[in-house]
């Protein structure tokens, strides 16, 4: 690690002073998690931090940082090497730690935390419509789910997803045939359908044009100032400090800055990105 990494190492957490002045409930603590998928290589190291109800958090910095895997690791699809990630819950009165789940209970996790991924993954043949009722596959009996029978109150709520994100007109094509702002659209409706309380978006708008990129961005927003904790991997600072309530900048494993999005300085930035800095936009 180099110096000026080392030194925002230690006091990546000023963000804490700006929360004591906004008071909001806690949706996960994360706890020195540290996730190896190997012997030889660490890919993050003794990550903690809070997310909080209606945050919009944005994580940022350098491919390969791990970015992706920090999602995947909250998500529980990726599992944790060590470390805690505690998942607060009207309905529990401890906080649950999520890291160490297993089958039933894991799909249970996974559906508290809605995650939309950069390549959608949306199946190709189905429809729409069928493509959000999915999302309540982890809710619903295996029987069911295999026959693929949802309630009328499903359905319901995905058509008024689909109507709120403009996507109601679509409900019966194909996926396959959608645009890519389309097929976003559908993966957020999908994980919505699922009522999380934390939505996880690994570099949602990466592959959008800049009227999709906003749309997809405001729907993000919303679904935060809902008072659902959203944390979205970003490769535009400018889109951070757009949308962002908040971001966590991540170097070679290690949240290095974890503060509003006004506070990335050019140094920040130069120790997050390096020699890449100049094609930021
Ligand atoms: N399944 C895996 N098995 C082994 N190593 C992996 C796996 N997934 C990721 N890695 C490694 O972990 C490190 C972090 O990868 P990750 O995908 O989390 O980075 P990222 O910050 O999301 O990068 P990008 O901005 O390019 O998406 C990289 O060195 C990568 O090669
Ligand atoms: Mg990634």
């Amino acid at each position: 690690m180099n110096s000026a990494l080392a030194e925002l190492s230690e006091h990546p957490n000023s963000y804490q002073h700006h929360l004591n002045t906004v008071p909001k409930q806690k949706v996960l603590s994360v706890r020195n998690l540290r996730k190896s998928y190997n012997a030889h290589q660490t890919v993050l190291h003794d990550i903690s931090f809070d997310l909080h109800s209606g945050e919009m958090v944005g994580v940022i910095g350098r491919s390969g940082a791990g970015k992706s895997t920090l999602l995947h690791v909250l998500n529980g699809t990726h599992s944790a090497s060590a470390g805690e990630i505690l998942s607060f819950s009207d309905d529990e009165n401890e906080p649950r730690d999520v890291s160490r789940l297993k089958g039933r209970a894991l799909n249970q996790w996974r559906s508290q935390c809605g995650m939309i991924f950069q390549d959608f993954c949306l199946v190709p043949r189905l429809d729409v419509l069928t493509n959000v009722l999915l999302g309540r596959l982890s809710q619903t009996s295996t029987l069911k789910s295999l026959f693929k029978i949802f309630t009328d109150e499903d359905r319901a709520k995905a058509i008024a997803l689909l109507e709120w994100l403009n996507m109601l007109p679509h409900a019966l094509q194909r996926a396959e045939t959608l645009s890519g702002g389309q097929m976003q659209r559908v993966a957020i409706c999908r994980a919505l359908i699922q009522n999380p309380s934390l939505l996880l978006a690994d570099e949602p708008v990466a592959s959008l044009d800049p009227k999709n990129t906003q749309r997809i961005m405001d729907v993000l927003r919303e679904v935060s100032q809902q008072g659902i904790s959203v944390m979205v991997n970003l490769h535009s600072v400018e889109l951070v400090k757009e949308y962002c309530t908040r971001v966590i900048g991540v170097a070679q494993g290690r949240i290095i800055f974890d503060d509003h999005p006004s506070r990335l300085t050019q140094d920040v930035l130069h120790v997050l990105y390096g020699d890449e800095i100049s094609q930021l936009h």
